[in-house]
């Protein structure tokens, strides 16, 4: 995280001239990723893990670069495709330094000029990293918010005219936005936004990249709460790659103290148990004056 603030800081300060010492810097970091992610048994992404950090931009580029390589990984690209791919997802909003802070966090709704301003991001991005980076990760960041249906920007792109890394970089992008609080909304919850990306498939989003997309995430990260179909509370303890909806839970009891674990995925008598509800904290669901022992 250090190591991405001090890059995009440094663009700022070198009044937005990025050099090739960055960009090296930016590649180590990416290569560091992909060996931890590569040799990483379990591919799923407990996204939780990487919501504290206080400053949205780095950490957004941060999580974007992880969920493409992890993305990538399972499609199965090569480690040189995944190194384009991981410094595509870092460098996606660089742009982003040059529009005025006030816009980028304003907690209203846009104006058509301010967001013509944001709309202008990709392609400065590309301005500045021209002849830094390879051309196939420059056409990434140029079409990371292109759709597949031509109502994208900057350019209106449709689905043969965008490149591939751009498709997986707009799936990370869109969900790890989504799933981050921001100055004019609150965050959605992972199982919330899977449902949303997933009712976009074909339309925004290439849908064989979206198959490979929900193989690395999870709906419910260790740690959140969840309510059940039953009617009881629970919170995940262990999440299966084989299927992000049904977790390993423990049962939080009533009378505030820790109940029983229940695999949603293996234990036959749990099959009719359904997740209907989740959330972040002890206060979701009034559990903050019952919660009497630490839960995990
Ligand atoms: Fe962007």
């Amino acid at each position: 995280m250090t190591q991405i603030k001090d890059v995009y800081y440094d663009f700022q300060m070198s009044s937005n001239k990025i050099n090739a010492t960055t960009i090296k810097q930016i590649s180590s970091i990416v290569n560091d990723l992909i060996t931890e992610l590569l040799y990483k048994d379990d591919l799923t992404y407990n996204i939780i893990d990487f919501k504290n950090y206080d400053s949205y931009t780095f950490q957004h580029c941060l999580n974007v670069s992880i969920l493409s390589i992890s993305t990538g990984i399972s499609l199965g690209l090569s480690e040189p495709k995944l190194h384009e791919l991981g410094i595509a997802g870092m460098l996606h909003d660089i742009g982003k330094m040059l529009v005025p802070v006030e816009i980028l966090n304003k907690p209203g709704k846009l104006t058509e000029e301010e967001f013509a301003i944001i709309k202008e991001h990709p392609v400065n991005a590309v301005k500045q990293l021209n002849n830094l980076v390879s051309n196939d990760i420059l056409r990434a960041i140029e079409s990371h918010h292109e759709k597949l249906d031509g109502t994208g920007y900057p350019y209106g792109r449709t689905a043969n005219n965008i490149s591939y890394y751009a498709k997986v970089l707009s799936v990370c992008d869109v969900y790890d936005a989504l799933t981050s609080d921001r100055p004019y909304r609150k965050s959605a919850f992972p199982n919330e936004v899977i449902e949303y990306i997933m009712g976009c498939a074909d339309t925004h989003f290439d849908y064989d990249i979206l198959q490979h997309f929900i193989k690395i995430i999870v709906a419910y990260p260790i740690g959140t709460f969840v309510k059940l179909s039953n009617g009881q509370l629970a919170v995940v303890v262990k999440n299966y790659k084989e299927n992000i909806l049904r977790p390993l839970i423990r049962i939080i009891n009533p009378d505030g103290t820790v109940g029983r674990d229940m695999d949603l995925l293996y234990d036959k008598r749990y099959m009719n148990v359904t997740i209907v509800d989740m959330g972040y904290d002890y206060e979701c669901f009034g559990m903050k004056k019952i919660l009497k022992s630490s839960v995990i």
